[in-house]
């Protein structure tokens, strides 16, 4: 069966948001509604809130016929065929799974069952219905331990050290696999650094169920009386302060690529011919968009430390922030951070935001709702 065209404008074209109500998700519906997309969003609140799709629609003055939701999870078969058949969708952006490293290593089978057996269902149905435009939410844990930095798209991928981490490089695999054995398949990976931030209207923003895992949170909440004081995991790194140093990226950029992404799918930006980088690059199709599987870093270009974020972060909240070091966390690596050249050159796309603008829009969210959406 052929592939739905891309070649149209975007008030025509309708894009399947899976985890839409999330943290990215929920950025990246913002930025599709803004520039004039359909959105039909599943997500099964595991999560995240339908209160954020509230907000979305708020940020951007949308009703429920531009902003569709269902209630459901990708496992689900029936539930998907019916949003396929409700709604002519044109392409796939698949952010629901679950994401936190340590739990995933307690909960293998939980983790395989809904990330990657999800996925094969949600493409199954969605071939069905003739849709084979997928973008795929992966990670830079998929370069593991890095070859060299920055790390290009052709840094080789490296066993994940977590179930969670296997997931998302199995999956890379599979979607990969799709286009190889059905050139109609249009499919991009974007391999996400650490997205951080929230929208400027402190609408939305990230909002982790007990205690986070992941640096940001952490200190927010140490920001916002909720914990007593961060731990820095390791202060004997390689580099410039001890702490390890990572690509900090706000949400709202890494949302943005989602949104180019969908631009080069259709042929509409960038030449599809980087195939040196880890594109597999196919022929176009007769309307001009691609098929094949772009592979794009999702970064900023710029590593910051974790006592960078610290004091970045004590500037945007005004206060000093209690920290205390503490030995380093198991499979952690001293330094990540991307080059970002391809997604320049092919999708046209660069993350405008630094540091500081991450760290005071995520205070903005952080201050305006203590308890995330509970609290709304
Ligand atoms: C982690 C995952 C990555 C996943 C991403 C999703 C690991 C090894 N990697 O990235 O696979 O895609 O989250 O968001 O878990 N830190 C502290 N104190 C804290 C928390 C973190 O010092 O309380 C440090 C870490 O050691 C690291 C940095 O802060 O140097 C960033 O950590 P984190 O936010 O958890 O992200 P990653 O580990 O880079």
């Amino acid at each position: 069966m052929a592939n739905k065209s891309l070649a149209k404008d975007h008030a025509d074209t309708c894009v399947l948001v899976t985890g839409g109500a999330g943290f990215i998700g929920s950025h990246t519906c913002v930025e599709l509604l803004n520039q004039g997309y359909r959105v039909v969003v599943v997500d099964d609140l595991s999560n995240s809130s339908e209160v954020a799709l509230d907000r979305v629609r708020r940020i951007t003055g949308v009703d429920d016929d531009r902003l569709a939701f269902y209630e459901a999870n990708v496992l689900d078969r029936e539930a998907l065929a019916q949003v396929f058949e409700e709604h002519d969708i044109d392409a796939i952006i698949h952010f629901a799974g679950f994401k936190a490293v340590g739990e995933s290593v307690q909960k293998p089978l939980e983790y395989y069952w809904n990330n990657f057996a999800g996925t094969l269902v949600l493409c199954d149905v969605a071939r069905d219905h003739g849709v084979k435009n997928i973008v795929f939410s992966s990670s830079a844990t998929v370069y593991g331990e890095p070859e060299f930095i920055p790390i290009t798209e052709d840094c080789p991928k490296h066993e994940a050290t977590n179930p969670y981490g296997q997931t998302k490089s199995m999956l890379e695999q599979v979607l990969t696999d799709l286009y190889v054995g059905d050139g109609e398949w249009n499919v991009v990976l974007l391999r996400y650094f650490n997205p951080i931030g929230a929208h400027e209207s402190g609408l939305i923003g990230e909002d982790p169920k007990g205690i986070p895992n992941n640096l940001l949170p952490y200190v927010a909440q140490v920001a916002v009386g909720k914990l007593e004081r961060v731990g820095v995991f390791g202060d004997d790194y390689p580099t410039h302060d001890g702490t390890g140093v990572r690509d900090y990226i706000h949400v709202v950029d890494l949302a943005r690529g989602h949104v180019a992404a969908l631009d080069w799918m259709g042929g509409k930006v960038g030449t599809g011919k980087a195939d040196t980088l880890g594109t597999l690059a196919g022929e176009p199709a007769a309307d001009g968009t691609r098929r094949g599987v772009g592979i794009f870093n999702l970064g900023t270009g710029t590593g910051s430390s974790v006592l960078d974020v610290i004091h970045a972060f004590e500037r945007a909240c005004g206060k000093t922030l209690p920290y205390e070091v503490k030995p380093r966390r198991a499979g952690d690596v001293a330094v990540n951070y991307a080059a970002c050249d391809k997604a320049r050159e092919e999708l046209g796309w660069t993350a405008q935001y630094d540091l500081e603008r991450m760290c005071a829009d995520g205070w903005r969210w952080q201050s305006q709702n203590p308890d995330g959406y509970a609290t709304a």
